[in-house]
């Protein structure tokens, strides 16, 4: 990813910045269009990962669609040329702005994630005179072995609607006049790398959609969330995720009827290993136990790490020297402003540039502010 005509390039450019490699992406879009959507799936990109306009513009030439979890992301998604029937909304807290939003722009489908939810989409339809399509996230009850922040579909967890509501909530559809039943939803995680959850999900959706048909009501859009995962340890040899065998698990455990789409949201495994955080190193400085490398990026433009425990490989751009273990951490004052501990990298000096890899998703995103510290540019490998 990083010939040294390329690391000529982003020399030239103030650090910290995102840089993404935009063939890579193409590559991974020409998979997932290849494997996923010439199946026949609708595949929806995962804004909440990436909302850079350049990344949405690619991702829709290869003919995703878009999902989207607030208003912001509502509009972005429009902005960027999306259709307002490309566009799912899903969050289990929508707020009045964002449903009247989304019923005014003419969504493809809200995910709604409470009995609750039906009622006030249903008061705010009727109020614009209009009618919701919507879809029950269900809460499948399905172990996606990920880490527990980002694990969603147990019952312990916040998301979708339980079991135990199901037959109320179909039970009331009908009286609910303002809002057409057309799907069913279920994310069950992120950062997923083994198969077996997705198999189980399978399972489960076939169980209710079946069951759902049987009450009498038509689904005809079967949507089973993101979650696919990415390799953080290996981004160069697994740059591209195995998309043959994840829709693969799909085409053979899901018992789609003949009116039925399958839909995807997929994020991560988008955008995931064609982003990069390029940081210069500041400081090095040996303590008692530990030599540190400072860099100018923090969790401020990558808090991953800090947040989730997130190991992200990094390479060293410029120093080819003998390796020493370093622990790379940012500028902020906390002590979880610590990118990698006990890594070893070639011997670095004050103005060595580092690659901190697999930052496309959740990475520029969910940066921030905190100590005042401005957003980051993004630079595109087509562009530099
Ligand atoms: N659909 C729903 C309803 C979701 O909640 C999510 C992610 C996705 C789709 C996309 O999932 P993906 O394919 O990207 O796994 N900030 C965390 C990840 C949070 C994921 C939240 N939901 C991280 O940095 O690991």
């Amino acid at each position: 990813m990083f010939p040294q005509e390329v690391v000529g390039a982003l020399k030239k450019h103030k650090t910290p910045f995102y840089y993404y490699d935009t063939e890579l992406l193409r590559n991974t879009l020409q998979q997932i269009k290849s494997e996923g959507i010439d199946r026949g799936y609708r595949v929806h990109f995962a804004l909440k990962a990436n909302h850079q306009p350049k990344i949405l513009d690619i991702i829709r030439e290869y003919g995703l669609d878009a999902d989207c979890v607030s208003g912001g992301e509502i509009k972005r998604a429009i902005e960027s040329g999306f259709s307002p029937a490309q566009i799912a909304f899903a969050g289990v807290g929508k707020n009045d702005d964002e449903i009247e939003l989304a019923l005014k722009t003419g969504i493809f489908c809200f995910n709604v994630e409470s009995p609750q939810e039906l009622e006030v989409i249903n008061e705010f339809a009727a109020k614009h005179n209009t009618t919701a399509k919507v879809a029950l996230r269900l809460n499948p009850n399905v172990n996606a072995e990920t880490h527990h922040y980002i694990t969603t579909g147990l019952n312990e967890n916040k998301f979708g609607i339980h079991e135990d509501d199901l037959d109320n909530v179909l039970e009331a559809l009908p009286s609910l006049k303002n809002l057409t039943l057309i799907g069913i939803h279920f994310h069950i995680g992120s950062q997923i790398i083994k198969f077996e959850p997705f198999e189980q999900l399978c399972k489960r959706a076939n169980d209710l959609n079946d069951y759902i048909e049987s009450k009498g009501h038509t689904l005809t859009s079967i949507n089973v969330g993101g979650g696919f995962g990415i390799n953080y340890d290996a981004p160069n040899q697994s740059s591209i995720p195995d998309f043959k065998r994840y829709f693969e698990i799909f085409s053979k455990s899901i018992k789609l009827k003949d009116h039925q789409t399958l839909h995807f949201e997929l994020g991560r495994s988008v955008v995931g290993q064609c982003g990069s955080l390029i940081t210069k190193v500041l400081y090095t400085k040996s303590g008692r136990v530990k030599n540190f490398a400072i860099v100018d990026a923090g969790m401020t433009e990558l808090l991953r790490p800090a947040l989730y425990q997130a190991l992200h490989n990094i390479d060293s751009l410029t120093s080819t020297k003998n390796e020493i273990t370093y622990d790379v951490v940012g500028p902020i004052c906390e002590s979880s402003d610590t990118f990698r501990k006990d890594l070893d990298l070639p011997e670095l000096s004050r103005g060595d540039l580092l690659a901190i890899r697999s930052c496309g998703a959740y990475g520029e995103v969910m940066q921030n502010e905190y100590n005042l510290r401005p957003h980051v540019q993004s630079l595109y490998s087509d562009e530099i």
